[in-house]
């Protein structure tokens, strides 16, 4: 298996195959934890693959039996209490800016490819993938009340978001843990599959995700996004403003070829699938690549 190191260095790596990119959380003797070179690598990573051709899906998983324990609690927690507000201050703009904003609004779909444990921390970019499958056994906890501090680093927003007052605020409160199958029934991953179909099911979204027209996905998940926190009359005019603005950007070829297909044509019906760009064939022409064979 693998990649170059650079720009990810030693605690991100990435695989691509079959134009995913598989980014790893790369700790795997620390269960995947985020310290904080680990942010800063994967804000480098994250952001490179915006502009690579090899990668049309990102995939964020883990090493070994974690997705990630969360926040390090020794060097992003312990070997920080005495360092400058200043200082405290930086490496938490750090975790967010990977976490919360590049990860959230990158240029590519992503999945969260949930293989193991995730606790604390890890909820925040576990949300802030646009998809999320979880392996049934994954084991998740919101475990910041268990050694005394409220889940942070906007964990509790991202909770409330995804899982729902009732469910949120019971594992805030008790840091009991739950497996993938809670998580798929609580709506804080897409689904739960056993562990050896994991990568199956999780390829085959992302071989759908690269059928579509990717400036309108971009566009798409980004509208979802933003509107959420606002009122009716600004979302109805930024949506109109953003599919202005894609399908500007796009060319609108796929548009118009698919209207062309469906009215014209009589030879595609967008309600039951996927407009096959002409000469293009999607992403499904892609030859299948094990992980282990990376593309470079
Ligand atoms: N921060 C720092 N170190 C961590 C860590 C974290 N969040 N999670 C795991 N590690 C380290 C352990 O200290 C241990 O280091 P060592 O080998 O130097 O002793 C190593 O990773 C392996 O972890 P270990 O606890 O031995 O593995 P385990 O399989 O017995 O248990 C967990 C796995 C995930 C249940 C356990 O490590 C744990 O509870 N981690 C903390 C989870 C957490 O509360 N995260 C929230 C942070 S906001």
């Amino acid at each position: 298996m693998t990649s170059s190191t650079a720009p990810w260095g030693n605690t991100v790596d990435v695989v691509f195959s079959d134009d995913i990119a598989f980014v790893y959380f790369n700790r795997p003797d620390k269960k995947n934890c985020m310290s904080p070179t680990l942010n800063r690598e994967m804000y480098a990573t994250l952001h490179a693959l915006e502009l690579d051709p090899r990668c049309k899906v990102v995939v964020l998983t883990g090493r070994g039996a974690a997705w990630s324990a969360g926040m390090d609690l020794k060097e992003y927690f312990r070997e920080t209490d005495n360092e400058s507000d200043a200082f405290k201050m930086r490496i938490r703009e750090e975790a967010a800016a990977w976490q919360q904003i590049k990860l959230r609004f990158h240029a590519k779909p992503t999945i969260a490819m949930v293989n193991g444990w995730v606790f604390g921390g890890a909820f925040t970019p576990l949300t802030s993938c646009d998809l999320a499958v979880a392996s049934d056994d994954a084991k998740f906890g919101l475990s910041e009340i268990n050694w005394g501090i409220i889940p942070g680093g906007n964990v509790t927003k991202a909770v409330a978001d995804t899982m729902g007052q009732r469910n949120a605020l019971y594992y805030i409160m008790t840091g009991e843990t739950f497996d993938g199958k809670k998580a798929a029934s609580m709506g804080l991953v897409n689904e739960s599959v056993p562990a050896d179909q994991l990568e199956k099911r999780v390829r085959e979204l992302a071989k759908t995700l690269m059928g579509k027209d990717p400036v309108v996905l971009r566009a798409a998940k980004e509208v979802f996004k933003r509107v959420r926190f606002m009122d009716w009359e600004t979302s109805n005019d930024y949506i109109y403003s953003k599919t202005d603005a894609s399908n500007l950007r796009s060319g609108a070829e796929f548009r118009q070829g698919a209207m062309t297909a469906f009215l014209d044509e009589k030879k595609f019906k967008p309600g039951l699938s996927t407009y096959q760009r002409k000469g293009k064939g999607g992403a499904a022409k892609k030859a299948k690549t094990a992980v282990g064979k990376s593309k470079k």
